[in-house]
This record gives C-alpha cells, sequence and structure tokens, in this order.
C-alpha cells in the first residue's frame, strides 16, 4: 500500500521580494520537506489586503514575483503546490465559523499583531486586520495540515490555530487536526545596519532576487566593529553583524575568521568578500532558476492555475466534513417536519 504523506501548509502575504531572512527563517526548511511531506503554499493575498487595501493594483505583480522566489529558493511545482489564497472560497467561510467562537481579546493579546499594528501605525483596527490569526487558521486546517514551517513571528497564529482545532473538535467532531509550528535554524537574521531583523521596510535586506554585484555593494555597505579602525586593530566579532553572517552562511571558515578578526590578521574588507562569495554561491543556483521561470511566464501561471485547482479541490473535501459536523449540512438531513 502507497504510504500517505503528511501535509505541510504554508506561505506568505505576496508585498514584496523574499530576502535571506525568509530563507534562513522558513524557506530552507520548506525546501528541505518537500519531497517528506505533501507540500501547500498559500499566497496570502486577501491577508496581504490587511494592510495593503489601498495599494491592491500591485497584487497580481507581487503574487507572480513571489511565485519566482519560491521558484527560485527551490520549492520544486512537482512536489509542492502553489495557490492563491482569495480564490479559494471555502477558506473564508470557514474563517467565518471560526470567527463565531474565537474571543477579540485573545485577537488583541496577540503579540505578532500588536507589533505590526504599531509598525503600520494602527490606532484603530479594521476587523479584517484583528482578524487574519483566524483567517490564517483556516488556511492551515482547511488542508488538515500537521506541520507548518514558517518564521518566528508566526508562533502566536499557529498557537491560536491549534486552540481553534480543539475547540472546534471539541465542540463538534473530531475532523480537523492540529499543526505542529517549526521555525528555521535562524529564527530571526539581523539586518545589514545591525538592526534586530532584517526587513524590506527597514531597508537592510538581501534578496533572494538581488544581483552579485548589488551583493558585493550591500556585503561592503554593512556595519561591522566601529572600534576597528586600522586592518590591525583587533576585532570584536561579537558585535559585528558581518562576522554574525558569517556564523550562518560560512560555517566551514568561521573559526578561523574569528580567530583572525581578534588578533588583526584580517581585515574588514576581505572579511567581507568572503561573505560576498558564500552569499553568491547560496544564490547562484537561485539566480539561474529565476532566469528559466522569468523567461516562461506561462509557465508560472500554469503552475498557479493547477495549484489553485489541487488546493481548491482539496479545501472542498474537508468543507463537506466541517458542515457535516456542524449540522449545517442541511440537505443532508431528514425533514423535520
Ligand atoms: N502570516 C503570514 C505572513 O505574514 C502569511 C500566511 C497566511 C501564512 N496564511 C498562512 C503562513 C498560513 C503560514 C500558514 O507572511
Amino acid at each position: 500500500m502507497q504510504e500517505v504523506k503528511k501535509r505541510i501548509l504554508t506561505g506568505d502575504r505576496p508585498t514584496g521580494n523574499l530576502h535571506l531572512g525568509h530563507y534562513v527563517g522558513s524557506l530552507a526548511n520548506r525546501v528541505k520537506l518537500q519531497e517528506e511531506y505533501d507540500s501547500f503554499i498559500i499566497i496570502a493575498d486577501v491577508q496581504a489586503l490587511t494592510t495593503h487595501w489601498e495599494k491592491e493594483e500591485n497584487l497580481t505583480r507581487d503574487i507572480y514575483q513571489i511565485t519566482l522566489d519560491y521558484l527560485a529558493a527551490g520549492l520544486n511545482p512537482e512536489l509542492s503546490t502553489f495557490f492563491i489564497q482569495s480564490m479559494i472560497p471555502e477558506i473564508h467561510e470557514l474563517t467565518m465559523y471560526y470567527s463565531m467562537f474565537t474571543s477579540v481579546n485573545v485577537l488583541r493579546h496577540n503579540p505578532t499583531v500588536k507589533t505590526e499594528a504599531a509598525q503600520h501605525g494602527f490606532k484603530d483596527m479594521t476587523y479584517g486586520f484583528l482578524g487574519y490569526p483566524v483567517s490564517q487558521a483556516a488556511d492551515i486546517s482547511i488542508f488538515k495540515a500537521h506541520l507548518v514551517p514558517v518564521g518566528e513571528d508566526q508562533v502566536p497564529h499557529i498557537e491560536l490555530t491549534r486552540k481553534i482545532v480543539r475547540r472546534f473538535n471539541d465542540l463538534y467532531r473530531p475532523v480537523l487536526v492540529e499543526p505542529e509550528v517549526l521555525v528555521g535554524d535562524v529564527p530571526r537574521l539581523v539586518g545589514l545596519d545591525g538592526k534586530a531583523k532584517m526587513s524590506k521596510s527597514l531597508n537592510n535586506a538581501i534578496f533572494l532576487s538581488d544581483t552579485p554585484e548589488d551583493v558585493n555593494l550591500k556585503v561592503r555597505n554593512a556595519i561591522t566593529d566601529p572600534a576597528r579602525i586600522r586592518k590591525t586593530d583587533p576585532g570584536h566579532p561579537e558585535i559585528c553583524t558581518v562576522f554574525e553572517y558569517h556564523g550562518v552562511f560560512n560555517p566551514e571558515e568561521v573559526k578561523e575568521i574569528e580567530a583572525d578578526c581578534r588578533n588583526g590578521s584580517i581585515g574588514c574588507v576581505a572579511c567581507k568578500n568572503k561573505l560576498s562569495v558564500k552569499l553568491n554561491e547560496l544564490l547562484d543556483p537561485m539566480r539561474e532558476r529565476r532566469r528559466k521561470y522569468e523567461t516562461a511566464p506561462e509557465l508560472v501561471k500554469e503552475i498557479l492555475m493547477e495549484g489553485t485547482r489541487k488546493a481548491h479541490s482539496a479545501a472542498r473535501e474537508t468543507m463537506v466534513d466541517v458542515r457535516e459536523a456542524m449540522h449545517i449540512n442541511y440537505f443532508d438531513h431528514e425533514i423535520p417536519i
């Protein structure tokens, strides 16, 4: 008998290009696990509208761009199913059912929602923004996913998903699966400017789509140890962003670099050059795959259409069980008159 694979459901909002922080935070896990799991990748365009409802004209472009990023990063369309959230109406239906038993106070205290609201300067949150974690619970559970590989900031949403699933299974019938979260080896990559987090909006990111020249220039301008003026000054790798990147992207050489930095035998320029080489080695195969798909836009469209069709059919199946468990499959009941 053929073994049934467990499922992964994960994805992102299409709001801009993916960067190295995304890669080490979750994309690398998704690529690694796509053979072992039946993988679904959601392009969460409705969730993008929670912050971008006035910039909706960019959505088509951003959906294609994020798909290119995924394909470039190594997600294989033969193994991973890419789909567009808004095109699965059952997700929105399930969101509505979940919102009947999800407390507003719980949503208000969600740390990621609070951080994002502050970032966007929302004094008054919209209903859709406050409730997006409920919709995310529907994204995940409608596919009966077992595992959700995401960045650290998403953990509260997966916890809420687990709670909602438990509540649903308890209230009605155990038809849903409680998912596990999986955060990457480097949950939070620092920005090139040494700030806590690599992020597009902080303008401190290296994108998967950057050219080798972009990477070289960005690394050259990255913050190092400010106390090091001359090349022979002893360095302090523990406070250096470039050194932190060596730890992540160049583990083979990191020990040697640490020693050479501390005794002043390697200068920042040489150290940065070593890093650029490593980053470009990681990105080169991605650039090659991107080129392949960039020159075949119809193929990318086909991948999205086929993935969305497959996801829709899986979501429809779960909703039959959900409606039955909730006794809202009215025409399947005996007529009570
Ligand atoms: N919240 C995620 C982000 O900010 C996007 C997302 C939507 C998601 N639905 C999901 C992630 C389901 C994992 C699983 O990018």
